[in-house]
């Protein structure tokens, strides 16, 4: 990944008066993942794409930034970063997702990038996340970006694996 210390063009904070506008992007973001790996409201209502109005302000509430791609004032993708309550030195990237009407543009690689900028300012040594390793094409794409993968678990009653990666994050 390019070790960019700048932020990519269009990043912005989210204000609180626009995190309906981010829901709609995880609602829909997520639409298309969960309809892929038979996860549904009743097996895994924690995924964004069954999240209730107030969610978007909960996570911010637990410590998360919140930043988005904007484009011609529509927000089309968006996500959250902040630092792991248990592991110093270790932020994690949640909940990213782009409008599917706006994908193969670069957005998603952009918010990545940002999460890594936001990480590395917050004196980080990793950013981690956590993704259904089902999921091979998102697997690769965090790979391309420079991630590498950390453990597979598969917990009792969800109906996919998570699959950790991690970015090792430039210290200069
Ligand atoms: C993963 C995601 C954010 C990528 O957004 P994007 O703006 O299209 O990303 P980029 O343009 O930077 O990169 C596109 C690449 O993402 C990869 N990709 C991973 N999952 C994908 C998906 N469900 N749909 C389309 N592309 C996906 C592909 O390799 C794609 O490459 P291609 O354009 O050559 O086909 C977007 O597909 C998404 O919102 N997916 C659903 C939610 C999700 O899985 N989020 C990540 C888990 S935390």
């Amino acid at each position: 990944m390019r070790n960019e210390r700048e932020r990519h063009e269009g990043i912005i904070d989210v204000p609180p008066e626009r995190y309906s506008e981010c829901l709609a992007v995880l609602r829909s973001g997520f639409a298309t993942e969960v309809a892929d790996f038979g996860i549904t409201r009743e097996n895994t209502p924690s995924n964004p794409a069954f999240w209730s109005d107030s969610a978007v302000a909960a996570v911010v509430d637990r410590g998360f930034e919140l930043f988005a791609v904007e484009q011609d004032g529509r927000i089309v993708g968006c996500a959250f970063a902040g630092p792991s309550k248990s592991r110093p030195g270790v932020w994690s990237l949640r909940h990213l997702a782009v409008d599917p009407t706006t994908r193969h543009a670069g957005h998603g690689a952009a918010l990545v990038i940002e999460g890594a900028r936001r990480a590395r300012a917050g004196g980080a040594a990793v950013l981690t996340i956590g993704i259904v390793a089902e999921n091979t094409r998102l697997s690769d794409w965090y790979r391309r970006l420079g991630f590498e993968s950390i453990d597979k678990t598969a917990y009792p009653g969800l109906v996919f694996t998570v699959e950790r990666l991690q970015l090792a994050l430039a210290s200069t």
